[in-house]
């Protein structure tokens, strides 16, 4: 497929306290965050090495804000299992991103920022799931986590591969690397031979230092939509 696809947003804020039913701005400004990097507006852009920017893609996607849904529920905490998918049920995910914003999700020791299920899962549980403290612009966060998760929502792997060198992510214009990174890394980091693309969206780095989709990147999450493919509705 070629062009650009327009995805309407529905979000799912399920909060306990006043503070995490967050406000309709918060939500904009994800959004807002969401269409910059999806369409070669990140603000960190122009840090982005020479050897990379050559593989940046424009990914050609706009999310706009179908509906906010918000349900009070006393849990203080969540599992990154979908129980909040049936708290608030998915609208018509054949046309709509469903983002689901929590209040605490820990898991193995720490905590989750987001999850998303890949294409090709159950229609009930299709979409993103955020904790509220990481959505849109906070304290903690400038929105990158949504963009991390819809990467996967639209097939993407982390660039790593979730594995050492040589595991794939299926995607030949992000070198291989041997581990997530952290923090904001220096540039250049090596590993496998080769400078780590520390600042795409599908490592994990902090928000400020995510600023990149690639071209292959690209390609993967188009065959998505294109006829055959998991989101060819959309
Ligand atoms: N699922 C990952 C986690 O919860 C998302 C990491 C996103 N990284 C970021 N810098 N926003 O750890
Ligand atoms: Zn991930
Ligand atoms: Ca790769």
């Amino acid at each position: 497929a070629d062009g650009s696809i327009e995805i309407p947003v529905v979000f799912h804020i399920i909060y306990r306290t006043q503070s995490e039913n967050i406000s309709l701005a918060q939500i904009e400004d994800q959004i807002d965050a969401l269409n910059e990097d999806f369409n070669l507006d990140n603000p960190g852009r122009a840090s982005i090495p020479g050897e990379f920017s050559t593989v940046e893609a424009d990914i050609n996607i706009t999310f706009t804000l179908q509906e906010v849904i918000r349900t009070y529920n006393r849990s203080r905490s969540w599992r990154p299992d979908d129980s909040m998918k049936f708290v608030s049920p998915v609208v018509n995910p054949e046309e709509y991103l469903n983002i689901w914003v929590v209040n605490n999700m820990p898991y193995r020791g720490g905590n989750i920022l987001g999850y998303a299920q890949f294409p090709g899962g159950d229609r009930a549980t299709d979409g993103v799931v955020l904790d509220y403290r990481f959505t849109g612009t906070t304290a903690y966060s400038t929105g990158r986590t949504a963009t991390h998760e819809v990467g996967h929502w639209l097939n993407l792997r982390h660039i790593w591969g979730d594995g050492g060198c040589g595991a794939s992510d299926f995607v030949d214009d992000t070198p291989d690397s041997d581990g997530p990174s952290r923090g904001c890394p220096d540039y250049p980091t090596v590993s496998c031979g080769t400078n780590d693309m520390t600042m795409n969206f599908m490592d994990y780095s902090d928000d400020p230092c995510l600023n990149m989709f690639t071209l292959g990147q690209k390609d993967r999450m188009w065959s998505v939509f294109a006829a055959g493919g998991y989101r060819a509705d959309m």
